[in-house]
């Protein structure tokens, strides 16, 4: 085999713990495949998945965890012994439904509070080891959505936080950065994939003409968490075909 130069070897997090929030289905799921593809031991947490098949002795533990459940999130924290990265996917939108304060409500507790809730129990772990954060922002990180204004607000939320640990928490040694994905085909757009004219529009907007997979997102999760992006903090970058730039 060949010897990795220092320039490859600067993206490999093999050996790190890594915790992936929303880890059990979609964008989640496929991070904490690509997290363990490249060497690290993955806790994926969320909400119980029908079609999760739990392998105990696999590289991901699979493990229930609701982030809106402040003491759950403590607990889940408290139980692990060690943890390089974190990254925050748990997600939900409720399309037409967010004007109503109660699901406005749940919707940013969810994507926002959720977000802050894990960044703060697992600070120290991470301090500890000079660890990293990713976020996964939103093409809705950067402009309004009229449909899903608590989706819309959660996200611009999440740059705003991102940016504003990786000036907190830089002391620590924690870098904090987000990813903005595009559009990905996962059940949370299956409502508008199955529209013919609404994935028309976004097909035709987005430059590379297709709509992302989960698989999309892992290389640049790894490149952020990794050496390499040792002097990378509080950016957003845009995962998303070119859809921003068009
Ligand atoms: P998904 O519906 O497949 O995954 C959402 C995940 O969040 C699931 O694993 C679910 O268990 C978890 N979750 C929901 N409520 C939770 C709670 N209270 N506690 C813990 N976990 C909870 O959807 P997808 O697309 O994989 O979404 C993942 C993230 O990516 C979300 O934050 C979403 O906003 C974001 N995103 C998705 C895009 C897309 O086009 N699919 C585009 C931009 C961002």
């Amino acid at each position: 085999m060949t010897e990795q130069t220092p320039a490859i070897s600067a993206f490999d997090i093999s050996g790190r713990r890594a915790l992936v929030t929303g880890g059990t289905s979609g964008i989640g799921a496929a991070i904490a495949a690509g997290l363990a593809d490249a060497g690290c031991h993955v806790v994926a947490a969320g909400l119980p998945a029908a079609d999760a098949v739990p392998d105990p002795t696999g590289p991901i533990q699979t493990v229930d965890l609701d982030v809106t459940d402040a003491n759950a999130v403590e607990r889940l924290a408290k139980g692990l012994d060690r943890l390089d990265i974190l990254v925050n996917a748990a997600g939900i939108i409720r399309r037409g439904a967010e004007f109503d304060l109660d699901s406005f409500e749940r919707v940013v507790d969810v994507n926002l509070t959720g977000t802050m809730r894990l960044c703060t129990a697992c600070r120290p772990l991470l301090a500890r080891q000079g660890g990293s954060i990713v976020n996964v922002a939103s093409m809705l990180s950067f402009f309004g959505g009229g449909l899903v204004p608590a989706y819309s607000a959660s996200k611009g939320g999440i740059a705003q936080l991102t940016k504003s640990l990786a000036i907190a928490w830089a002391t620590d040694g924690i870098r904090v950065n987000a990813i903005a994905p595009g559009w990905i085909a996962t059940a949370l757009t299956q409502g508008l994939q199955d529209d013919p004219a609404r994935s028309e529009a976004i097909l035709s907007r987005t430059p590379l003409k297709r709509w992302g997979t989960p698989q999309d997102l892992t290389g640049a999760v790894i490149f952020l968490c990794s050496p390499a992006a040792a002097f990378v903090t509080g950016t957003v970058l845009p995962v998303d075909g070119g859809y921003l730039i068009s």
